[in-house]
Formats: C-alpha cells, sequence, structure tokens
C-alpha cells in the first residue's frame, strides 16, 4: 500500500519538476544540513549558478504533496520515502541533485549514504550554520518574501534545535554569516575532480 503510494507521490514530484538539465555518466549529490534560516535555501542556489544540478528544496515538494501541509511526522515521512526515491531515480538517470532539507536527523541521512553507496557515488554534504542572532533577524526579514518556500520562523528554529544530531561523516561547514564563496568554490573542485 505504502509503496503504491510513494511511487504516485514521485510521479507528481517529476511532474511538478519539469525539464531536467542535462545527464552526466558520473552525476554527484550535494546534500546541506541545518536548522531553519540559517542559509541553506540561499546556499543552494548560488552553488547551483555555478553547477548545473536540480535543487530539490523539502518545503517545495512538500507543497506539492500537501498544500496545505500539517507538519505532521507521519506527512514528514511520506514526504522523505518520496524524495529519497525520487533523488535515486534521478541519479540513476545521471541528473546531478542538490538536497535542500533540513536533514537533521543520522536516521534520514544514513538513508541518503545508501542511496549514494548503491551509484557508487561519493555524496557531499555541507552542514550550513549562521550565530542564531543573525538567524532570528533573517528569519524576520524573509515573513512574507515570495522567494522562500520555508513557512519557518524563530519559534520553528527553537523546536528544533534539540533535534540537531551531529554529522559523522566527512562535511563541509559553512558559516553564512561569512563570504561562501570559499566553500563553493571548494565544492566544485570536489566535484570536478
Ligand atoms: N549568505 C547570505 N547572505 C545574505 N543573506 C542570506 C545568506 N544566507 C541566507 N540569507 C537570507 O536569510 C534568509 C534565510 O535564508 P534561507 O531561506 O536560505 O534559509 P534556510 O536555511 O533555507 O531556511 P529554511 O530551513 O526555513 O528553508 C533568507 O531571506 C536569505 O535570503
Ligand atoms: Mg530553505
Amino acid at each position: 500500500m505504502k509503496q503504491t503510494e510513494t511511487a504516485s507521490d514521485v510521479e507528481r514530484l517529476l511532474e511538478k519538476l519539469g525539464r531536467f538539465p542535462g545527464a552526466w555518466a558520473q552525476p554527484f549529490l550535494i546534500v546541506v544540513s541545518g536548522l531553519p534560516g540559517t542559509g541553506k535555501s540561499y546556499f543552494c542556489r548560488r552553488l547551483a549558478r555555478k553547477l548545473v544540478a536540480v535543487i530539490l528544496e523539502s518545503d517545495h515538494l512538500r507543497r506539492t504533496l500537501f498544500p496545505s501541509p500539517g507538519y505532521s511526522a507521519a506527512e514528514s515521512a511520506r514526504l522523505f520515502r518520496a524524495s529519497h526515491l525520487l533523488i535515486e531515480r534521478l541519479l540513476r538517470h545521471g541528473i546531478p541533485v542538490i538536497f535542500d532539507a533540513t536533514n537533521l536527523s543520522q536516521y534520514y541521512r544514513e538513508k541518503l549514504y545508501r542511496i549514494a553507496e548503491r551509484l557508487d557515488i561519493k555524496p557531499v554534504l555541507v552542514r550550513v550554520e549562521a550565530p542564531p542572532e543573525l538567524v532570528y533577524q533573517r528569519l524576520k526579514e524573509r515573513q512574507g518574501d515570495p522567494e522562500t518556500n520555508s513557512d519557518a520562523d524563530w519559534a520553528v528554529y527553537q523546536q528544533m534545535k534539540p533535534r540537531v544530531q551531529r554529522i559523522r561523516h566527512r562535511h563541509y561547514v559553512v558559516d553564512t554569516s561569512r563570504d561562501i564563496t570559499p566553500v563553493i568554490d571548494k565544492i566544485i573542485r570536489e566535484i570536478s575532480r
């Protein structure tokens, strides 16, 4: 039952995504992780200006599947099941993916490592962070911004803070209160190798 549901969710997401960039013999997978307002989406957009890839933004995918999202655990589980399957499908077709989600839990990140392992891809993980006072300010200013797909505010940031689980594998760290260009350049170098 769940399998049928996930398959039809993936079809809906694919339909919404529209056209894809060209396929690569060796596509890459970039995964960001960080609390709301730390600048993940901003970072992914900057990265995608230099690297051709599909950005899969969890909030955008969530609205496709759930037009009035409730953010329950069951909703998120269904969203991530479909997102992960979609990521694997795209990578299998040679399409590079940037996965823009909080990805705070080790449990969900493990699923991404497994996908990469199955496809013999080395995933690039990036922990995105910013000082809380800056996040507070940014989230306040972001409210009502048509550029964002996220509803998260300072209350959501505080709720999620205890859920951060340390990334055990090798990863990049980007502090978005500073210039993000050096990390972007490093990632591009790693991918182009
Ligand atoms: N490096 C930066 N320089 C300037 N502004 C930034 C930077 N990073 C993020 N911002 C701004 O801060 C706000 C929050 O950033 P963003 O929406 O990228 O956060 P997020 O981590 O994707 O949050 P969410 O988890 O809620 O989606 C946005 O208005 C964005 O334009
Ligand atoms: Mg975002």
